[in-house]
């Protein structure tokens, strides 16, 4: 990243925000992963040493919330939807279109959720913004997780543990063990021997 934070090799013409503390040593392959990102907060996004970020991914992450990358964790593509507080841990491997998010921005209630629809057209941006509960998500170190999973509000995902593909994960998952399905059941118990 240069002095006005840009990346020498970016093919979209944005910044990395102030607010984003990125190691020297880390990727983030192009700042367009920021368009969606509005943290207010004094670090919103923290990417660690060696970590890296590929196409695809996006920090949607809302004034609030605070993002954190741990060191040599790497992200395919993944949308992080944040609204207080997503943790990533060290070596963490997060695959294709995985979705990992501490709120579901959307009302339950019917007649909520058609509210908030009508107020759109007015908004600048134009958006749907709502101010949905926040549960952190915190997913451990050497975490796996693979393509099209997603990875519901209040979820801690223990390290060395294993997500299938196109798995819904909606409880915590304990350490070395892998998951699998919608919803995410325990498929096998894994070895921690280092
Ligand atoms: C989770 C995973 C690693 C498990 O592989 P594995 O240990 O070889 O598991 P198995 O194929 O022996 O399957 C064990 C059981 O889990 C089920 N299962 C495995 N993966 C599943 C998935 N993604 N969704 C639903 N069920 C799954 C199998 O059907 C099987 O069920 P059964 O015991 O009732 O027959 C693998 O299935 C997977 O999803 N890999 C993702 C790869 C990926 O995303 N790569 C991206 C590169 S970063």
């Amino acid at each position: 990243m240069d002095a006005a934070r840009r990346l020498p090799w970016d093919w979209y013409q944005g910044v990395i925000p102030e607010n984003v503390v990125m190691d020297e040593t880390a990727y983030v392959e192009t700042s367009f992963s920021f368009f969606l990102y509005r943290s207010e907060e004094p670090v919103g996004a923290r990417i660690g040493r060696g970590a890296s970020t590929y196409l695809g991914t996006m920090f949607d992450v809302g004034p609030r919330g605070r993002v954190s990358l741990g060191d040599y964790a790497l992200v395919h593509g993944a949308r992080i939807i944040c609204d207080a507080e997503v943790e990533i841990g060290d070596y963490a491997l997060i695959s294709w279109n995985v979705v990992l998010m501490d709120t579901y921005r959307a009302p339950a209630d019917p007649a909520e959720r058609r509210r908030e629809l009508e107020l759109v057209p007015a908004r600048r941006p134009r958006r749907f913004d709502t101010d949905e509960p926040a549960r952190p998500v915190r997913i451990g170190q050497n975490v796996w997780i693979g393509f099209d999973a997603c990875v519901l509000p209040g979820v801690t995902i223990g390290e060395g543990a294993i997500v299938g593909a196109r798995s819904v994960v909606f409880e915590d998952v304990a350490p070395y063990t892998a998951v699998a399905g919608n919803p995410a059941r325990v498929i096998r118990k894994l070895n921690n021997e280092r």
